[in-house]
C-alpha cells in the first residue's frame, strides 16, 4: 500500500466528509498503522467538525502511546499490531471486527451502546451527500419545509393491503417516523431490511395526517471512484474456505491435489510459484454439537483433536506461505459475531506462518485490502432477500456491500454480540470480500471489488442433503494481487484442472 497510501487515507477522510490537513497526513503516514488510526480520528473526532489537524493526529497518538505504556493492548478495536514496518510488511492486519468485551453489563444498555455504533458508523458514511439535502435529525423534521432529508435505521418494512405501498418505520438517535415510499417509485424496487441504515430524502404532504414520501433512497455503498489497492508486481493469494477438518466428509484427495500444486509438483508450477497468501475463511475444523446428530459425521470426536488434525495438515503447505485463517460457525470459539480469535490453547499445534484472526477481520496483502467473513448471516440474509440463494452467494455479498455492513439483522439466525463497537460494519471499503459457509463457490465483481464465495472442502453431509445444499467443493480461487485477475482450479479429482469460472 506503500506508494498509495497517502492516497488512500486522503479518499479514506473524503468518504467520512473530513478534510486532512497536510501536516495531520504527514504525521499519521509516520505512524506503523496510520489506517487504523484514521478509523480512530473518525470515531473521535469532535461533533461535525469537517477538519483532521495535526493537533488532534498528536493527541490521538499521544494517547495511545499512554494506553500502551499502561498496559497490554487496549481491547476497544481488537487491532492487533503490526510487527514489521510497513514497507515490509505484505501482510497487514487493518482491523478486526471483534472490540473486546462488551461495556454495559445489562442487555439491553449493551446492545443499544451496539446500535448506536452501527448508527454513528453507517450516519457518516452518507452525511454531506447532495443527494441528501436539508438534512434533519427525525426529531426536528417539519412539515411545512416541504421536503427535507433523513438518515436512519430501518425498524420494519410493511406493505399497505390495498395499494401495495411500502411503510417503513425509521429510527434514529432522536425518534421515529414512519414514511410511504410509493409502488411503482424507484424506492418501491429496493428491498429495505431490518436494522440496515438508509439516507432518505421526504416530501412531505400539505395535509398534515399524510405520511412522507420516500422520493430518493442512499445506501452507505462502496464509492464508485476511489484508490484501488493494488500489488505492485504480479504476486498471488489463493481463497479457501470450510475445511471441516475433522468431518468424515473432508476431501482428502482433494487436498492432497492442492498441497501437491502448492508445492509446485504437476502443470501449474508457475502458478503455484506465485502465489504468497493462503486465506481461509472460517469453519476450520467440523465442530461438535453444532448440528443435530453431528457425531454420525465426525471422523475425530474430540474437538482439540480437530484442531490437531488442521495443524498436520497446515504443515503439509511450503512454508513460505503467509496463511490468514478466520473462524466460522463451525469453529470452538463464541459463536456471536464479532467472533474473536481461536484461543492460543486451540491454536498452539498450527505452524508458525499461520495467522489466527477474529471473524470478521480486515486485512492488507501487498497493499490489497480483504475483508475476511465467514458468511454466518447469509442464513438471514438468503430468506430476508427474494430472489436470494446459497446458490448465488455473491448476490448477498453485494447487497452486505451496499448496507457496507455483514450481518444487518438482529434477533434471527445469526447471533451478534453487544460490543462496544459494531465490527460487523465494512469499513474501510475492501478491493476484496471473501466468504465462506455456503459451501458453493462465486466470483463476481461490484465497484471495483472483488466478491469472492470461497469453496468447502467437505463433500455433502446427510444433514446437508436433508436442508438440500448441494455443495460445490475443492475449487480454488487463485488471485493476482496486481490487477485482481482470478484463476478457478479444481481439485474435485486431485491433480487440478483450470476452470472458467471468473468475472
Ligand atoms: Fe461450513
Amino acid at each position: 500500500m506503500d506508494g498509495d497510501l497517502r492516497a488512500h487515507l486522503v479518499h479514506y477522510f473524503e468518504e467520512h466528509h473530513k478534510l486532512v490537513e497536510a501536516a495531520a497526513l504527514q504525521l499519521l503516514l509516520t505512524d506503523h498503522q496510520p489506517l487504523v488510526v484514521s478509523r480512530e480520528l473518525v470515531e473521535r473526532a469532535p461533533g461535525g467538525t469537517p477538519f483532521v489537524t495535526r493537533e488532534m493526529v498528536e493527541a490521538l497518538l499521544a494517547s495511545r502511546r499512554r494506553a500502551r505504556a499502561a498496559g497490554p493492548a487496549p481491547p476497544r478495536s481488537g487491532e492487533l499490531e503490526r510487527t514489521a514496518p510497513r514497507h515490509a510488511a505484505p501482510f497487514e492486519l487493518l482491523v478486526q471486527g471483534f472490540s473486546g468485551p462488551p461495556v454495559a453489563t445489562q442487555p439491553i444498555a449493551a446492545y443499544q451502546v451496539l446500535f448506536r455504533s452501527r448508527f454513528q458508523g453507517l450516519a457518516r458514511l452518507l452525511r454531506g451527500r447532495p443527494q441528501l439535502p436539508n438534512l434533519r435529525p427525525i426529531q426536528e423534521l417539519h412539515v411545512s419545509e416541504g421536503q427535507a432529508s433523513v438518515i436512519a435505521m430501518v425498524r420494519e418494512v410493511r406493505e399497505t393491503p390495498q395499494r401495495h405501498h411500502l411503510i417503513l418505520t425509521l429510527d434514529d438517535e432522536t425518534g421515529a417516523i414512519e414514511v410511504l415510499v410509493p409502488k411503482d417509485s424507484p424506492g418501491s424496487r429496493l428491498q429495505f431490511l431490518p436494522d440496515e441504515v438508509v439516507g432518505l430524502h421526504l416530501q412531505f404532504s400539505k395535509e398534515p395526517h399524510r405520511l412522507p414520501r420516500v422520493a430518493a433512497v442512499e445506501r452507505p455503498d462502496v464509492p464508485v471512484s476511489r484508490p484501488l489497492g493494488r500489488a505492485p508486481t504480479p504476486r498471488r493469494a489463493i481463497f479457501l474456505s470450510d475445511l471441516h477438518l475433522g468431518s468424515r466428509s473432508f476431501l482428502s484427495e482433494s487436498w492432497a491435489g492442492l498441497v501437491e500444486f502448492l508445492q509446485g509438483k504437476g502443470p501449474f508450477a508457475e502458478l503455484a510459484a506465485s502465489i504468497d497468501h493462503v486465506v481461509i475463511a472460517g469453519d476450520l475444523v467440523d465442530g461438535i454439537g453444532v448440528y443435530p446428530r453431528q457425531e454420525r459425521d465426525l471422523a475425530i470426536s474430540d474437538v482439540v483433536e480437530q484442531y490437531a488434525e488442521l495443524g498436520r495438515r497446515l504443515h503439509e503447505l511450503p512454508e513460505r506461505l503467509t496463511v490468514v485463517a478466520v473462524p466460522g460457525n463451525h469453529d470452538a470459539v463464541c459463536p456471536a459475531e464479532p467472533q474473536p480469535p481461536l484461543s492460543s490453547a486451540l491454536v498452539k499445534d498450527l505452524p508458525p506462518n499461520v495467522r489466527v484472526l477474529g471473524n470478521p477481520s480486515t486485512f492488507a496483502l501487498d497493499g490489497v485490502v480483504i475483508e475476511a467473513y465467514h458468511g454466518r448471516s447469509f442464513d438471514d440474509l438468503i430468506p430476508a432477500l427474494p430472489g436470494a440463494s446459497y446458490a448465488r452467494p455473491t448476490e448477498v455479498m453485494r447487497r452486505m456491500l451496499q448496507m457496507r455492513h455483514l450481518a444487518p439483522i438482529y434477533g434471527d439466525r445469526t447471533p451478534l454480540a453487544p460490543l462496544p463497537r459494531d465490527g460487523m460494519v465494512i469499513d474501510p471499503a475492501p478491493d476484496i470480500l471473501v466468504t465462506g459457509h455456503a459451501h458453493t463457490y462465486g466470483v463476481d465483481r461490484y465497484r471495483d471489488v472483488l466478491l469472492l464465495n470461497a469453496s468447502t472442502w467437505q463433500a455433502e453431509t446427510e444433514y446437508q442433503r436433508m436442508r438440500n445444499i448441494s455443495p460445490v467443493p475443492a475449487r480454488a480461487a487463485v488471485v493476482d494481487l496486481s490487477n485482481l485477475g482470478l484463476v478457478t482450479l479444481d481439485f474435485t479429482g486431485g491433480a487440478p484442472r483450470i476452470e472458467p469460472v471468473g468475472a
